[in-house]
């Protein structure tokens, strides 16, 4: 019989396989005390929305040395800020972050609001970036589900309906997966599952820790997982 996945367990092997990246706060250094800054991790989404990791590094070092904090992105010129986009693609991303960073800096005292709906208010802030800003930078239990938690979530119950129409489904699966404790680095190692064991083309099952959890595991369904409605 299959047991229900549990949040301790992926939290686990997060603790001992969480990526290095330039934008993150590792587990070590959460435990120490060290806290994300919310402008960073809002530039990092912002940026990995529709663009690769890999691509993304380097964008975010020049962005974050030119520009260390959210007052110093709203007074910059808007064709020096587009000119170091340039390369990263879906243009209104460039033209938001800088009406984002602007009303931050004008109406919210140059001080990230620390809750989804004030997020949500802001330019360029959709439930995905309200979602994973809000988790990541201030800890809060919010269900941040992008391409690889839906992929995740239809491996683990084996669900067949195809995308767009599984989406509710597959929300609600990750709601109830959620846990209040740590749901910043849970929502992160949800996303490193995801990119480096749950990967949509040979998923390294056998390193999974949430295998004996899977049900698409279990059927042998976890490559056809999930289906996309023919367009
Ligand atoms: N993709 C989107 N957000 C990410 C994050 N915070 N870490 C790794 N991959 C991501």
């Amino acid at each position: 019989p299959r047991e229900r996945p549990r949040a301790g367990d992926l939290l686990d092997w997060y603790d001992r396989h969480a990526r290095d990246l330039p934008w993150r706060v590792g587990p070590r250094a959460r435990a120490e005390g060290v806290r994300p800054d919310p402008y960073r991790v809002w530039l990092s989404e912002v940026m990995l929305q529709q663009t690769t990791v890999a691509a993304v590094k380097s964008y975010y070092e020049t962005f974050t040395t030119r520009w260390p904090t959210v007052q110093a992105l709203a007074a910059a010129e808007d064709g020096d800020v587009m000119a170091a986009w340039a390369g990263l693609g879906y243009y209104a991303r460039a033209r938001n972050l800088l009406k984002c960073a602007r009303a931050v800096a004008g109406d919210h005292g140059g001080i990230f609001p620390d809750d989804h709906a004030t997020l949500l208010t802001l330019p360029g802030i959709g439930r995905y970036t309200a979602a994973a800003v809000s988790a990541i930078a201030f800890d809060r239990p919010e269900v941040v589900v992008d391409g690889n938690v839906e992929r995740v979530m239809a491996r683990l119950h084996d669900e067949h309906t195809p995308l767009p129409q599984a989406k509710p489904l597959l929300t609600d699966f990750a709601a109830r997966l959620t846990p209040d404790t740590r749901p910043g680095c849970y929502a992160q190692a949800v996303m490193d599952l995801g990119a480096t064991i749950c990967t949509p083309r040979n998923p390294a099952c056998g390193l999974c820790p949430w295998r004996r959890s899977c049900a698409a595991w279990q059927a042998g369904t976890a490559t056809e997982l999930p289906r996309k409605a023919p367009k």
